[in-house]
């Protein structure tokens, strides 16, 4: 099954009313579990990494390990590159064949993120690649300290952020956050059908951890068509890896790598299947 376009998954997702998921991975057992869930569902997802997370996890070991999973994968998966906030990033992302990249411009002023999202696109035209632009600001963080204050998305600019850049999709801020969230969040519904009904742009949903599976259905229904996990899964592995070191004397990689894999695929599994939306 081949590597495809973030394009085609979300025409997917579109076609069938649902959300696909697109995994944060961060190591080669996330990698692995992430794409037998996806195998054994049956259901394409997309495998995505965010620039700040390359600190830990290099672009030049990921990148390949990422496009090869999905070129070898048994359902179509999109490589994407989530959060871009470099030119040189995007770039090399592109260059390793990721057929997916975000510009994250949420922090800058409403024009200059035009502008550069502009300038993304024309570099992802390049290489026929999809592209993710953001506007509002998801709170919480990816991958450094400082905390986001959360932004809603003007409803009323978004038609003309997607008109302008010709983003294939754009991320909302409608309430949601990155991390595990303090209290539940009150996501604001109202601006997301607001956005909807204006944008013909697919919509998607940062900040997946810890919603509730109903929240993700009404998103769903107001056009979310792309929702990011991140935080469960490098969770659910610590934890798994936890247990295991904690329940055992002599404890061995060989035994290790499988079971870290395991958490990433038992909470992508959970995700599919309610992202379904069946
Ligand atoms: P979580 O870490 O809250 O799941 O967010 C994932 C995300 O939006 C990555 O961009």
């Amino acid at each position: 099954m081949p590597l495809v376009k973030m394009t085609e998954l979300l025409g997917w997702a579109e076609n069938n009313n649902c959300a696909v998921g697109a995994f944060s991975v961060g190591n080669m057992e996330m990698i692995i579990g992430a794409v037998k869930a996806a195998e054994e569902m049956n259901t394409p997802i997309i495998l995505q990494i965010a620039e700040k997370r390359m600190k830990q996890s290099p672009m030049h070991l990921m990148a390949p390990m990422m496009v090869s999973a999905a070129k070898n994968a048994k359902v179509p998966v999109a490589v994407h590159l989530d959060h871009g906030l470099t030119m040189d990033c995007i770039k090399t992302a592109l260059e390793y064949g990721f057929t997916s990249v975000m510009l994250d411009g949420s922090l800058l002023p409403f024009e200059e993120n035009i502008e550069l999202t502009k300038k993304v696109r024309a570099e992802a035209d390049r290489y026929g690649a999809t592209v993710e632009g953001e506007l509002g600001v998801v709170g919480g963080n990816e991958g450094d300290t400082a905390v986001h204050k959360i932004q809603c998305t003007d409803p009323a600019k978004a038609l003309e952020f997607c008109e302008k850049t010709g983003v294939d999709c754009l991320a909302v801020a409608i309430g949601n956050a990155h991390g595990n969230y303090p209290v539940l969040p009150e996501l604001r519904f109202d601006v997301l059908e607001d956005i909807y009904k204006r944008v013909y742009t697919p919509l998607v949903l940062h900040g997946g951890t810890g919603i509730t599976d109903e929240m993700f259905r009404r998103a769903i229904s107001l056009g979310i068509r792309k929702i990011n996990i991140a935080t469960a899964s490098f969770d659910a592995l610590a934890k798994n890896a936890k247990e295991y070191t904690e329940t055992t004397d002599k404890p061995d990689y060989f035994t290790l790598s499988p079971c870290m894999a395991e958490g990433v695929y038992e909470n992508v599994k959970k995700h599919i299947a309610i992202f379904l939306n069946k």
